[in-house]
């Protein structure tokens, strides 16, 4: 590691000191603390993630690490600061909760800035660096990493306070993206620890979106993958605000769908399959998916299913599968 970014990761530890300590301990975290009270967060679960917050002022940071001897240029271009005209420098966190982002060995390498008005934009990141590139690291793979062993199975979520809110419903074997779409490095490292990825991204339309592309990159690089079902104005976190734990493990995580159950279930939105044209292109589409399977006894399971749903006769859609069988081999 260069010497810079050694000195980028020992800025980041004492920020991450000072911003926690300003919100557990000072009238100027005090809006900050109230935030995450109001959205349900414990003391532990704030002193086990580390959270902060970024007092609402012009250079309190800026001077803070100045006194410590970091170089002014060096905090620049850690995004710690931002130089103004005339020889000012201005903190980049400001009346933010901050959310330190971890390597996979616990290190603080960037941070997450919550605004906690309607100030735009709601989430304000650290540059990407030699220490931290989006596409490499999932948030909170340091504390997941001995849960996903021993499970054999991760919770992939989007953001921050998901993995928050489901590791302090004690569902702890849980890591997020970062609202980026998984990459392949991201989805080769999950391989590497476990079987089952659970994909649990948001409810909504961009979520759903992310899921398939989620799903199918998972799928190539051999994870089995199960789909959470929630509902469109849903996260994770608003579902164990508005449900509960208990609600949260059973009726999403330990009910989430297969692979094709979810397909089928997304694929409907763009049709309407009251018209005959859409409802053939649906059926087709389906069938096309299926003949991806390799388990037959998947295949026929799925077969049923169109078949009863469809009144179409198991034997016909079976034959036009096997269609789109040959046609890959
Ligand atoms: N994100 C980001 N910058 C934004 C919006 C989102 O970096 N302007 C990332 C954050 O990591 C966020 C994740 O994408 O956690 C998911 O985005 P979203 O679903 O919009 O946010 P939530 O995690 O639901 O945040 P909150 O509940 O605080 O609104
Ligand atoms: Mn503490
Ligand atoms: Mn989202
Ligand atoms: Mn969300
Ligand atoms: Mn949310």
């Amino acid at each position: 590691m260069s010497l810079e970014s050694q000195n980028v990761l020992s800025a980041y530890d004492w920020l991450r000191k000072l911003y926690h300590h300003l919100l557990r301990f000072t009238k100027d975290g005090k809006e900050g603390y109230h935030y995450l009270k109001e959205r349900g967060m414990d003391d532990e679960t704030i002193e086990a993630f580390q959270l902060g917050f970024a007092p609402n002022a012009q250079d309190f940071i800026a001077e803070f690490l100045a006194k410590k001897g970091f170089q002014q240029q060096l905090l620049v271009k850690a995004g710690i600061i931002s130089e103004l005209d005339n020889n000012r420098v201005t903190d980049r966190f400001r009346g933010r909760v901050i959310f330190p982002i971890r390597n996979h060995i616990g290190k603080t390498v960037a941070f997450g800035g919550r605004s906690i008005t309607d100030e735009q934009p709601k989430y304000l990141n650290s540059p990407e660096s030699e220490l931290f590139q989006k596409g490499k690291l999932l948030y909170n793979f340091d504390l997941a990493k001995k849960h996903i062993r021993k499970q054999n199975e991760v919770v992939l979520f989007e953001g921050y306070m998901d993995v928050i809110s489901a590791y302090q419903a004690g569902v702890k074997n849980v890591v997020a993206t970062l609202g980026t779409s998984l990459t392949e490095p991201q989805a080769k490292l999950l391989n590497r620890y476990v079987d089952t990825v659970v994909i649990c991204y948001d409810g909504d339309k961009a979520g759903q979106a992310a899921t398939y592309k989620a799903a199918n990159l998972l799928r190539s690089v051999g994870c089995a993958i199960k789909v959470a079902n929630l509902d469109e104005d849903m996260d994770p976190d608003s579902f164990i605000k508005k449900h509960g734990s208990e609600a949260f493990m059973n009726q999403v995580i330990k009910a989430s769908d297969t692979y094709m159950s979810f397909y089928m279930r997304y694929l409907q939105k763009d049709y309407n399959l009251n018209l005959e044209g859409d409802r053939i292109s649906y059926i087709e589409n389906i069938l096309k998916e299926l003949a991806m399977i390799e388990s037959p006894i998947e295949r026929e399971y799925y077969l049923n299913e169109l078949s009863e749903a469809h009144q179409i006769s198991i034997e016909t859609l079976s034959a036009e599968m096997q269609g789109y069988r040959h046609k890959q081999e």
